[in-house]
């Protein structure tokens, strides 16, 4: 449930990147730091799709399902339903210029971010 992504100097501030086998968005935020957000949705397990990587703002729309609507902000937080709860965060550290994620490490919010 392990998998490296980089090396991390060539990831620009603003951008993520999929990993489609494990349904995993890998995002690297404004201020430099990474994170790695689930594209599962919470409400039927549908693959949620990244609509607007502009939006910085916790309180507009980053990610969307197609299934049945539900809107998050780019953390993963819900903003509109039915999903019941936010994307699921994981794990990352640092080896050597590689980030390693690690989708069996469920973190919260406070734990989510790595900055480099
Ligand atoms: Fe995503 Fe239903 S599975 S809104």
């Amino acid at each position: 449930s392990k998998f490296k992504v980089g090396p991390v100097q060539n990831i620009q501030p603003d951008t993520f990147i999929y990993e489609p086998e494990y349904r995993v968005f890998v995002v690297r935020d404004g201020n430099g730091a990474f994170y790695a957000i689930s594209a599962i949705c919470t409400h039927l397990g549908c693959n949620v799709k990244w609509v607007d990587s502009s939006n910085t703002n916790d309180s507009s729309v980053a990610i969307a399902c197609p299934c049945h609507g539900s809107k998050f902000n780019r953390k993963g937080e819900v903003i509109e339903g039915p999903a019941p709860k936010g994307l699921q965060r994981f794990h990352v550290e640092l080896s050597g210029d590689k980030l390693i994620v690690d989708t069996s490490d469920i973190v919260s919010e406070d734990e989510m971010f790595l900055k480099v």
